[in-house]
């Protein structure tokens, strides 16, 4: 199958770009939501992918429903938890903004919609657990032909310097004692899931639970990149009793989502592909993989 008119939302953004990417790949006729504010060079990505660009913003419902107008599917993967503007916040962003975004879709007639939410084990009280699980809910109930997605921790962003695991550096940062298995996954494998669930009957109307190949631990993922670049690396912790305080007093609902997520991280996450990898066939990448590709000498130097 191909040729369907999908809007991505979010598409300036790390996965929702390379959703672009894939769908174009798939023949899909793509449309991208835009800001005056997005990143000019994603921005220049997307049109020179081929990819039709439309202005709008999550905060304002009139142009979410331009942007749906005449199109089959949206895939949502927006968030203002590492994008923001001001005005955007979890409660506006990531729970209002993508509920105007469903009530969009289902008053233009857009007839299948793709949430990324995230890992049903993300269990830690926080305004972003709110949001997901207030527009899955929403999402359900609006009589579109829904998929869920719920990918647990991206590899590249929580095994990246972001997030103070600085491979480039050989310096780690921990959250908890590192000994709780995470099914990390790439999110450029969540990037072909969100494709095949637009394009399998099977998906619509599931909550698909999405990890990696194989369970680790942060301290086996720290192992793994100090075979890969033969380098010792600095791991530093982040206790759980810190987490937990920070969790307590976190000033804003964004400081208490990030030590949410850092505690369920600490509580790990063990997601099994089995299932899933017999009816959408996905070839996952291992964190081996990925540390491989992004601790290679740079060819260039
Ligand atoms: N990172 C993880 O480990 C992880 C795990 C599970 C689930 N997830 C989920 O995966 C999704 C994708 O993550 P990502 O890393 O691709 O995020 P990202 O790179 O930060 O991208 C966020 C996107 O949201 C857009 N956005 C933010 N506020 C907006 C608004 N008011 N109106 C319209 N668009 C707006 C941004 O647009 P601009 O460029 O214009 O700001 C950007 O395109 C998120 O929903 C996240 O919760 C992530």
């Amino acid at each position: 199958m191909g040729g369907m008119k999908v809007l991505v939302v979010g598409a300036t953004g790390l996965l929702g770009s390379e959703i672009c990417e894939k769908l174009v790949a798939k023949g899909h006729k793509v449309r991208a939501l835009v800001r005056p504010t997005s990143d000019p060079a994603r921005i220049e990505r997307l049109r020179s992918m081929g990819v039709e660009l439309v202005t709008g913003d999550l905060k304002d419902p009139r142009s979410l429903e331009k942007a749906c107008h005449g199109e089959e599917a949206v895939i949502s993967t927006a968030s203002s938890t590492l994008s923001r503007q001001p005005g955007d916040s979890i409660e506006s962003v990531d729970r209002d903004g993508t509920t105007n975004l469903i009530d969009a879709a289902k008053k233009e007639r857009v007839g299948r919609f793709i949430f990324t939410s995230f890992s049903g084990k993300f269990e830690e009280p926080s305004p972003l657990r709110d949001a997901k699980r207030g527009v899955e809910e929403h999402l359900k109930r609006s009589g579109l032909e829904d998929t869920i997605l719920r990918p647990t921790y991206f590899m590249e962003v929580w095994l990246g310097p972001a997030l103070g695991f600085d491979y480039a550096k050989s310096s780690a940062v921990i959250y908890g004692a590192g000994e709780r298995k995470l099914s990390w996954v790439s999110f450029r494998n969540v990037a072909e899931f969100a494709v095949e669930a637009l394009e399998k009957p099977s998906a619509r109307n599931r909550l698909i639970e999405l990890g990696g190949p194989q369970p680790l631990s942060p301290l086996e993922a720290v192992r793994i990149f100090e075979r890969q670049s033969g380098k010792k690396f600095e791991v530093k912790h982040v206790p759980e009793e810190a987490l937990r305080q920070q969790h307590s007093a976190a000033p804003d609902p964004l400081q208490k989502s990030f030590a949410a997520l850092m505690l369920d991280y600490a509580g790990g996450d063990n997601v099994s592909m089995t299932e899933v990898l017999r009816e959408f066939p996905v070839k996952l990448t291992s964190v081996e993989e990925y540390a491989r590709a992004v601790t290679a000498p740079d060819p260039k130097k």
